[in-house]
C-alpha cells in the first residue's frame, strides 16, 4: 500500500440514464451502494481517505459515507475536468503525491489491477497511466488514439468521433493515475468547446503528450472490470457480476450451491463450510451462516445471525434474527425482528415470532404467534397457541419459563407468566400467572348428551317420508 497515493473518486453526476430520484451512486447491487464498492477499492491501495467529489443530492451521498472519506464540492456538472480540479480545495498542492482517479459508477475493479497499474505507472515514469479495455462494441467509451509506434497520444470522447476514430476498439476506462505535479495545472488548461460544452478529463492527456510527458495505458483484461453504470441494464449487469464473485468466493470457503445461478446473496454475507444452500435463496444485508446448515429452497433472511448445524426448511422468512447452533426452523415459519432462537430449538411450519426469545431444546412446532415472549428452555407449545401480546393500545409480555407445557389452541393474553415446569390445558385462554408446577385449565366442563346424535338421524329419516 502506497502512503503517497491520494484517491479521488468522481460522483457528482445525477446519472441521468438511471430515470431515478436517487444519484446514482447510491444505487445498490448485491445489498451495497455502488459507491461504497469504489470507496473499498480506495482503501485497499492508499491508506489515505479518498476524496469524493459530490454535487446532486451530495448532502446524501456524503451522509451515507460519512467519515470514510472526504470531500469536494462541484457545485455545477461542468465536466469530468472540472470535477477533479474541485478536489484542488481538498489536497492543496499535489506535487510529489501520486493521484488515483476513480469513478463513482465503476465499481468491479479488482484490486489487483489498481496495483499492477500503480506498478506501470512507476516503473514507467509516466506522467499519466490509465487503464483502457477491447471491447467488441465500444458503444459511448472515449476511445484511445496511439500513434503509428503504439504509442498513446489522445482520448476522443464517441460524440466527438470521426467515423474511423469510432471503430477503435480500445477504450477508456475511466480510471487515471496522474503525477500530482501534472494534474492540477493543465486541468486549469482545459477548454470546454466540444460536442458537450464540458470540461473534459480526457483532454489533459493530450495536453501532456503536447508537453513531451510520457503517457501510457494499461490494457484490462476483463473488460467487466471497468464497466460503468449508467442504466438499469447495467446495474444489472454489474449486480450479476457481484453475484457471481460471490457466490464464487463462498464456494471456495467449503460451501455447496444446488444451483448457484439462482441465488441472491448481499456482499458482506458470510456462510460456513459444508453448508448447503438450495435453489432460490436470498439472503440479504449482515446475514451470517455457520458451519453445516441447511438452506432448503425459497429460505429469505435479512440480517440474521444463525449457528452451525441449523436446518432451514422451504419458505423460512427471517429478518433481524439470530438462530443457535442445532435448530430447525420451518418450513414456513416467519422470524420476525427480535426473534433468538437458542440451541436445538424447533420452530415449525406457520409459526410467527416476534421479540421472543426461546431458551434452549424449546419447541413451537406448528402453527403460532409468539410476539413479546420469553419462552424457557426445553419448553413445548402446542399447535396454534398464541400470545395475546397487543391490547389495542399496548404490547403486554408473555413469560413462559422452563420446561412448561402449553397445551394445543391455548391463548396467553399478556401480561401473564407461567411458572416453571406447569402444565397448560389445551383449549385454554389464560388471562392470570400460573404457579411453577401447576395445572392450569379453563375451558369450559364437556357435556356428553348420549343417543343424541341417533335420535336426530330418525327425526330426519321421519321428515323424509
Ligand atoms: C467518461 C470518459 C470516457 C470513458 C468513460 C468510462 C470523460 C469526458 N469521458 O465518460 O472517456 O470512456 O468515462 O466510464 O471523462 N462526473 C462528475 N462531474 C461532472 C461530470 C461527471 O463528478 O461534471 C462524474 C460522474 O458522476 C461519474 C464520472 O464522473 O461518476 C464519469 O462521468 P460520466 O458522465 O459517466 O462519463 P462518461 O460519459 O461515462
Ligand atoms: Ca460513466
Amino acid at each position: 500500500m502506497s502512503n503517497n497515493l491520494e484517491v479521488i473518486i468522481l460522483a457528482a453526476g445525477l446519472g441521468t440514464r438511471m430515470k431515478s430520484a436517487t444519484v446514482k451512486v447510491l444505487h445498490r447491487a448485491a445489498g451495497r451502494p455502488i459507491i461504497n464498492y469504489v470507496v473499498d477499492l480506495a482503501s485497499q491501495v492508499s491508506d489515505k481517505l479518498p476524496i469524493v467529489v459530490v454535487g446532486h443530492q451530495r448532502e446524501a451521498v456524503q451522509k451515507w459515507l460519512g467519515d470514510r472519506a472526504r470531500y469536494a464540492v462541484q457545485e455545477e456538472q461542468l465536466g469530468t475536468g472540472h470535477a477533479v480540479l474541485q478536489a484542488a480545495q481538498v489536497l492543496g498542492k499535489a506535487g510529489g503525491r501520486k493521484i488515483l482517479i476513480l469513478s463513482g459508477d465503476v465499481p468491479l475493479t479488482r484490486p489487483e489491477t489498481l496495483q499492477h497499474l500503480i506498478e506501470e505507472h512507476e516503473r514507467s515514469g509516466n506522467a499519466l497511466t490509465l487503464l483502457t479495455m477491447r471491447l467488441a462494441n465500444p458503444a459511448m467509451y472515449g476511445r484511445i488514439v496511439r500513434d503509428s509506434k503504439g504509442a498513446v497520444t489522445r482520448i476522443v470522447e464517441a460524440k466527438e468521433a470521426t467515423q474511423e476514430e469510432k471503430k477503435i476498439g480500445e477504450v477508456n476506462a475511466g480510471i487515471y493515475l496522474f503525477d500530482g505535479d501534472q494534474l492540477f495545472d493543465n486541468l486549469r488548461r482545459l477548454s470546454s468547446k466540444n460536442a458537450q460544452g464540458e470540461y473534459y478529463l480526457t483532454d489533459v492527456l493530450g495536453i501532456l503528450r503536447k508537453s513531451g510527458k510520457r503517457v501510457g495505458a494499461v490494457v484490462v483484461d476483463d473488460p467487466v472490470e471497468a464497466l460503468g453504470v449508467n442504466s438499469r441494464a447495467e446495474l444489472a449487469t454489474v449486480e450479476s457480476e457481484i453475484q457471481r464473485r460471490v457466490v464464487e468466493k463462498l464456494m471456495a470457503e467449503g460451501v455447496t450451491f444446488r444451483n448457484p445461478a439462482t441465488v441472491v446473496i448481499d456482499s458482506l454475507v458470510t456462510i460456513g463450510p459444508d453448508t448447503v444452500i438450495y435453489p432460490f435463496v436470498t439472503l440479504e444485508g449482515a446475514t451470517k451462516i455457520g458451519r453445516g446448515c441447511v438452506l432448503d429452497p425459497g429460505v429469505h433472511l435479512h440480517n440474521v445471525t444463525v449457528g452451525d448445524n441449523v436446518h432451514l426448511k422451504s419458505g423460512t422468512v427471517a429478518e433481524d434474527a439470530v438462530i443457535e447452533d442445532e435448530a430447525t426452523v420451518g418450513p414456513y415459519a416467519h422470524l420476525r425482528p427480535g426473534t433468538q432462537l437458542g440451541k436445538h430449538v424447533k420452530v415449525g411450519n406457520f409459526v410467527e415470532t416476534k421479540k421472543a426469545v426461546f431458551g434452549d431444546g424449546a419447541k413451537a412446532s406448528h402453527l403460532s404467534y409468539i410476539g413479546d415472549a420469553e419462552v424457557g428452555a426445553d419448553a413445548n407449545i402446542g399447535a396454534g397457541t398464541i400470545t395475546c401480546n397487543y391490547d389495542g393500545v399496548n404490547k403486554h409480555k408473555t413469560i413462559i419459563e422452563d420446561g412448561v407445557f402449553i397445551g394445543s389452541d391455548t391463548q396467553l393474553v399478556a401480561p401473564v407468566r407461567i411458572g416453571r415446569g406447569a402444565y397448560v390445558g389445551a383449549g385454554s385462554t389464560i388471562t392470570k400467572d400460573v404457579p411453577p408446577d401447576s395445572l392450569a385449565l379453563s375451558r369450559v366442563p364437556q357435556k356428553v348428551i348420549e343417543g343424541w346424535a341417533t335420535r336426530r338421524r330418525e327425526e330426519f329419516k321421519k321428515k323424509k317420508k
